[in-house]
């Protein structure tokens, strides 16, 4: 009887062990058989400052992440800060992230960075500012000089039409900027003051005679209230002024916000403003503005991270060979710009390039066209 007992109970034990070890064995099969989507690749894309002209670029980002269906990660400091640039994009190496897009505030500073990065395999390229001493794969962003250039000639113009460009003439030119490091600011700058030298030696009416004061650089390291407050103590020190520079996408409007503050009536200092952004539209629409330099920053954000992404599909020769035209012996893209204004201008330079600027409603249908919503860029 107990005998029995026993060989029962152990029946069972037996039975339930083998029906626990078969589950278990299917459970682990199917855990390895079950196709799980490969964890999602992570692109990180660092700025410089919070500014609408960021929040463009971040559409971009945001734009060819959904379509790669991939993380794409846009980060800002609030305003120009170097450190936090780099301990970010350390941070991002850290976490083995599959492509780092960056515009270094201090291409210097950032070169040990970008290399790093390369050397653990994680493909590094510039946006909107280059560090080109860097190992950097490419520079995807405006050709500054040149933007800087046209800025100069179109100042030159306007100031020539309000008749403060004669033989003879004393004119005060001011640059107001976010940044004395970054290769994008000193590119401007340069390309500015050297259209702006080459337009008084070679305008057939002046001949290199006419005296020009250079103020500045003013650096208000991308932020607004020390951009204003700099403005207007130019101002007040010189009432004089002919032409201000905003070199930033924060400089033109802080130069209007000033010029407005301190009673001067629109268009009298020609100012010359960068970017088309909901803060630089006003200043023109006002008067107070009378040009600006529309870069194609949400191309920088939107194909930063599908050629990113690109170099972790195809390799990074090969995706470099596909979208940098004359690669290898050209790492960069410019994505380009446009001048804009409330109207449409057209004339010859004196250094004779034939320059067109669109008017604000020229420039809405072309970014229609360009796929760039509008509103993005304070047009609606
Ligand atoms: C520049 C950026 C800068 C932004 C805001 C733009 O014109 O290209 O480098 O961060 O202005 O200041």
């Amino acid at each position: 009887m107990l005998y029995k007992a026993i060989s029962k109970t152990l029946a069972v034990v037996i039975v339930a062990i083998v029906i626990i070890a078969i589950a278990a064995g299917v459970a682990i099969y199917m855990y390895y058989l079950t196709p799980r989507g490969p964890t999602k690749l992570v692109f990180i894309v660092i700025g410089k400052s919070v500014h609408p002209y960021w929040s463009v670029v971040e559409a971009g980002v945001k734009k060819a992440g959904q379509e790669l269906g991939v993380d794409a990660i846009f980060w800002v400091p609030s305003k120009e800060d170097v450190p936090a640039q780099l301990s970010t994009m350390d941070s991002y190496i850290a976490q083995k992230v599959a492509g780092i897009a960056i515009a270094p505030s201090d291409p210097g500073a950032a070169t040990p960075y970008i290399n790093k990065g390369l050397q653990q395999g994680i493909p590094v390229i510039t946006i909107d500012t280059d560090a080109p001493q860097s190992n950097r794969l490419v520079y995807l962003g405006t050709g500054n000089y040149k933007a800087g250039w046209l800025a100069g000639l179109v100042a030159w113009q306007l100031a020539k039409e309000k008749g403060y460009i004669k033989p003879g003439a004393t004119i005060k030119v001011a640059m107001l900027t976010g940044s004395l490091t970054a290769m994008n600011s000193l590119e401007r700058m340069a390309g500015f003051k050297h259209a702006i030298m080459n337009c008084s030696v070679k305008d057939p009416d002046i001949k290199g005679n006419i005296n020009i004061v250079w103020l500045g650089p003013y650096n208000d390291q991308e932020d607004p209230t020390q951009a204003l407050n700099l403005a207007l103590s130019v101002l007040q020190a010189n009432p004089d002024l002919t032409i201000a520079f905003g070199v930033y996408a924060y400089d033109g409007p802080a130069w209007a916000k000033a010029l407005k503050q301190a009673g001067f009536p629109p268009g009298k200092v020609i100012l010359v403003e960068f970017d088309v952004t909901s803060d630089n539209v006003p200043p023109l629409v006002e008067g107070y503005a009378l040009a600006t330099i529309g870069q194609r920053q949400y191309f920088m954000g939107y194909y930063g991270v599908k050629l990113l992404y690109n170099m972790t599909k195809y390799g990074v020769e090969q995706a470099l060979k596909q979208f940098i035209p004359g690669y290898p012996n050209n790492k960069i893209y410019d994505t380009g710009v446009d001048i804009v204004s409330t109207k449409h201008i057209e004339f010859t330079a004196p250094t004779g390039e034939k320059i067109i600027v669109l008017s604000l409603d020229e420039y809405k249908t072309l970014a229609q066209k360009l796929g760039i919503d509008p509103s993005l860029l304070g047009l609606s």
